[in-house]
């Protein structure tokens, strides 16, 4: 996969895929990335890039000339590269959206920065904008780095074990089960007993509840989108939930009767009162 990256700070972007999992990528030639900066594209002596907002208002706009010149460069006039524009009012940015691009053999990433872009840069040569979420970025950088990621992993080969791709969280629409490495016992604490059994058919069992116990609690947005269960996981939950409410009056019988007989103790130890 060929990216082209149109920044106004390269070595944001150079410096930040250089390591790990994406430098390798690089390395090994699954990514091709390049870094074409709008500044490049200026003919003034101050290699102006921003400018003062029509209408008046607070911030810069970054000019078009030197924008669209640097995705024309990024291109090279295809129009059928996809360019896409990061900016906090774009559509969010998912896994799925990551499965997409890491589809496409080539893409064009335009980091946003001031204000934003002059909103005909975005008519004439965006093809979508794309948010990493409710919040605002000081620059797009950040924002391509973490689309990037997201996509560069998914490319075949780049992760070392092709199943870890597929078996977190989002994929499928729930989050990832927990993980534990060794030592089985950490300062006390141990670690659930099916998974050192050897049974791979109840590990698997054990991880697909866990998967659907978690995005229940934690995203009920996720949640609704997997409704109706399939029988198989109506079943795995159904067990998890029995078994839970029945820990549940278990640990409240042993705490009334511990209570009790802490009660008990308190009187006999009560020291009787010498009369008067
Ligand atoms: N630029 C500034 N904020 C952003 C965001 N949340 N997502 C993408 N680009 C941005």
């Amino acid at each position: 996969m060929r990216v082209e990256v149109v920044t106004l700070f390269p070595e944001l972007i150079e410096q930040a895929t250089s390591h790990s999992i994406v430098g390798r990528a690089q390395a090994s030639g699954s990514l091709e990335l390049h870094c074409i900066n709008p500044r490049d594209f200026t003919s003034d002596r101050h290699r102006t890039v921003d400018d003062y907002p029509f209408g008046g208002g607070a911030g810069m706009v970054m000019k078009p000339e030197p924008v669209v010149a640097a995705i024309e460069a990024a291109t090279g006039g295809d129009p059928t590269i996809p360019v896409l524009l990061t900016a906090p009012d774009g559509e969010p940015f998912t896994q799925a959206l990551a499965q997409e691009l890491a589809s496409l053999p080539r893409l064009v990433f335009v980091c946003g920065h001031y204000e934003g872009i002059d909103e005909r840069v975005r008519d004439g040569w965006i093809t979508r904008a794309v948010s990493i979420g409710d919040y605002v970025l000081t620059g797009g950088e950040l924002a391509a780095l973490v689309m990037l990621d997201a996509t560069v992993r998914l490319l075949p080969g780049v992760l070392g074990n092709e199943s870890s791709a597929h078996e977190e969280s989002f994929e499928g629409g729930v989050l990832e089960y927990p993980h534990y490495t060794r030592p089985a016992v950490f300062r006390e604490r141990g670690i659930p007993e099916v998974l050192t059994s050897g049974h791979h058919a109840n590990v698997a069992k054990w991880r697909r509840t866990q998967a659907l116990v978690r995005t229940r609690a934690r995203r009920p947005d996720l949640w609704e989108k997997l409704l109706p269960l399939s029988k198989a996981d109506q079943k795995l939950l159904a067990a998890h939930d029995a078994q839970q409410a029945q820990d549940e009056a278990t640990a409240s019988n042993n705490e009334a009767t511990a209570s009790a007989r802490a009660e008990q103790s308190v009187r006999v130890d009560e020291p009787v009162s010498n009369p008067v």
